[in-house]
């Protein structure tokens, strides 16, 4: 039996093989590199969704960089769209003149980053650019949200793997797939 073959079981089909994202993720380091030559920009993760990604990104930008974590909701008050999100672990480090990369798995309304983004410009980062592996276009609902780096745009369908859960599931799967309906109209 293949490793994690009751987890692929779950999946519609694989959507981007650990190939593909290994080679994507190295062309966004390359590029950061470039962009951020001469400087030690503060790559902040978006815990938990994030973390697969961030591990792989960070060793493939080749510059004197350092990590912060931040762990947010942004489904505290379920339907509304007010951009309200809480932030559940805050970043240990002061981020006052300093260069930030938000790192992140998915934008989908773009509500979290948008949120985020505002407050960590309130703390006076020097500048702010978000990274993110998936790009769901077609949900947007922040409409003026600048995603500054992107690995995939997908389409409308939920996926998981590499980081990405379904009821804090499926994290461990090297590839990312789209989970079949039947799993979540149990
Ligand atoms: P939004 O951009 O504020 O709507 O929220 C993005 C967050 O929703 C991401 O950080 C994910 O945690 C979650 N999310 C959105 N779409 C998916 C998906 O297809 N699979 C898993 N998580 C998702
Ligand atoms: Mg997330």
């Amino acid at each position: 039996m293949e490793p994690n073959a009751e987890l692929y079981e779950d999946l519609e089909k694989v959507l981007l093989t650990r190939e593909e994202i290994a080679e994507k993720v190295r062309e966004l380091g390359r590029q950061i590199t470039l962009d951020y030559a001469g400087k030690k920009p503060v790559l902040v993760c978006i815990l938990k969704g994030a973390s697969v990604f961030f591990a792989d990104l960070i060793r493939e930008i080749e510059l004197p960089l350092t990590l912060d974590f931040i762990a947010i909701s942004s489904y505290g008050s379920a339907t509304k769209t007010s951009g309200v999100v809480r932030i559940l672990k805050d970043l240990d480090n002061d981020i006052l003149g300093k260069d930030v990369i938000v790192v992140e798995d998915i934008v989908d309304s773009g509500i979290t980053l948008s949120y985020l983004s505002k407050i960590l410009m309130q703390r006076g980062a020097k500048s702010l650019r978000i990274a993110t592996l998936l790009d769901k276009p077609a949900r947007r609902q922040v409409k003026d949200l600048k995603v500054d780096y992107m690995c995939f745009d997908i389409p409308d369908a939920f996926v998981v793997g590499y980081g990405l859960d379904y009821d804090q599931t499926y994290r461990n799967l090297p590839d990312i797939g789209i989970l079949s309906p039947k799993i979540y109209e149990k």
